[in-house]
C-alpha cells in the first residue's frame, strides 16, 4: 500500500451540527479530492469520517494530520479552500483553525 501524506477525518455526528451537514461534507470530500488529484500519488490523502471528535459544539469539525489542524464550522466552502490551500497548496487556513495539536510538544 503506498502511503499517504496526510488524513482527513470529519465528524457526521449530531451534537456538533444538529443537521449533521458532517454527512454531506465527507461526500463533497471525495469529489475534490478527485478533482485536485488528491486520491494518488506521494500527496494522497485519506479520507475518515466519525461520529463524535468530543468538541461537540461549532460543527461541523475537520481535523487534518499529522499537521493536528482542527478546524470549525466547515462549510462547503471552507471545505474547499481547505483541500485546495491546505491539503494541496500545503497552507494551513488559518482564520478557520480553532485548535492546534502541537506535535513537538
Ligand atoms: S458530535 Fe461532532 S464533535 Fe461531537
Amino acid at each position: 500500500m503506498d502511503p499517504y501524506s496526510r488524513h482527513v477525518i470529519i465528524c457526521t455526528g449530531g451534537f456538533c451540527s444538529p443537521e449533521r451537514r458532517g454527512r454531506g461534507l465527507y461526500s463533497l470530500l471525495a469529489s475534490l479530492l478527485q478533482r485536485e488529484g488528491l486520491l494518488f500519488g506521494a500527496d494522497r490523502v485519506k479520507r475518515g469520517e466519525t461520529p463524535c471528535l468530543g468538541v461537540c459544539a461549532g460543527g461541523p469539525i475537520v481535523v487534518v494530520y499529522p499537521d493536528g489542524i482542527w478546524y470549525a464550522h466547515v462549510t462547503p466552502e471552507l471545505l474547499e479552500r481547505i483541500v485546495v490551500e491546505h491539503l494541496k497548496g500545503g497552507r494551513v487556513v488559518e482564520d478557520a483553525v480553532f485548535h492546534r495539536l502541537n506535535a513537538e510538544g
